[in-house]
């Protein structure tokens, strides 16, 4: 199964990823976590994405494309994979057939703007291995933890309120677009966002089968 999973910023694309990737035992490739794990890194990439990611604006195309691409050559991704935040703009998915990436099913996680911004305060993330939690919609089993890995939790820098707004409204200018042409290629499915965590991986299950 090679799925893109597509949504706003909070749709719950991180969360979904994992659990669908530990079910079908195929690696998740969240642009996201490979940025921000840059940063920490003080890479060059790192340094050319901070200020785009704090701003809540979107990394150059050509930055992500590289990325992309040297991560599917790996031999972990042979067997299949999910795209957690890529492609983002029309050229990234145009890149992404250029260089011959053939891809089974794109999910889009629907979820309406104003139920947005309370994930967004209660997201709290692992330093170390990037998983998501929420202070009450998913907390982890010992507060400040993570489960999968015991890292420490924190807050992401771009969930400030107004950052969130920003990445909105990049995600509706420049994001959304994608449903159109992932639907015309016949690959597109919705499923609803605004529902508990079980139910919503259920319905991509049912969406990648069908
Ligand atoms: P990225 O890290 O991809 O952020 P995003 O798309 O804004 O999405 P999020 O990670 O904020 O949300 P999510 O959908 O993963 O939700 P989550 O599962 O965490 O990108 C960050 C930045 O990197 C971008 O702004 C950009 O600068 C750059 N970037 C990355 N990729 C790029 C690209 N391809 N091109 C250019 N730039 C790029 O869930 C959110 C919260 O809700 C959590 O607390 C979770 O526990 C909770 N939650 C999840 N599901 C549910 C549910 N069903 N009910 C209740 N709570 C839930
Ligand atoms: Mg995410």
């Amino acid at each position: 199964m090679r799925l893109i999973l597509l949504g706003a910023p909070g749709a719950g694309k991180g969360t979904q990823a994992e659990i669908i990737a530990a079910k079908l035992n195929i690696p998740t490739i969240s642009t996201g976590n490979i940025l921000r794990e840059a940063i920490k890194n003080g890479t060059e990439t790192g340094l050319k994405a901070k200020s785009f990611m704090d701003q809540g604006m979107l990394v150059p195309d050509d930055v992500i494309i590289g990325i992309v691409r040297e991560r599917l050559a790996q031999p972990d991704c042979a067997g299949g994979y999910i795209l957690d935040g890529m492609p983002r703009t029309i050229p990234q998915a145009q890149a992404l057939l250029e260089q011959g990436v053939e891809i089974d099913r794109v999910v889009s996680i629907e979820i309406a703007d104003d139920v947005i911004e309370a994930r967004m305060t209660g997201r709290r993330v692992c330093s170390v291995c990037g998983a998501s939690y929420h202070v009450t919609a998913n907390p982890p089993k010992t507060e400040g933890i993570c489960n999968a890995c015991g890292g420490e939790l924190t807050i992401r820098k771009d969930d400030k309120p107004e950052t969130v707004r920003h990445r909105l409204a990049v995600y509706h200018s420049e994001t959304e677009a994608l449903k159109g042409f992932y639907e015309k290629l016949g690959k597109l499915r919705l499923v609803e966002g605004n529902q508990p965590i079980e139910d919503a991986t259920r319905d991509i299950l049912a969406a990648l089968g069908d």
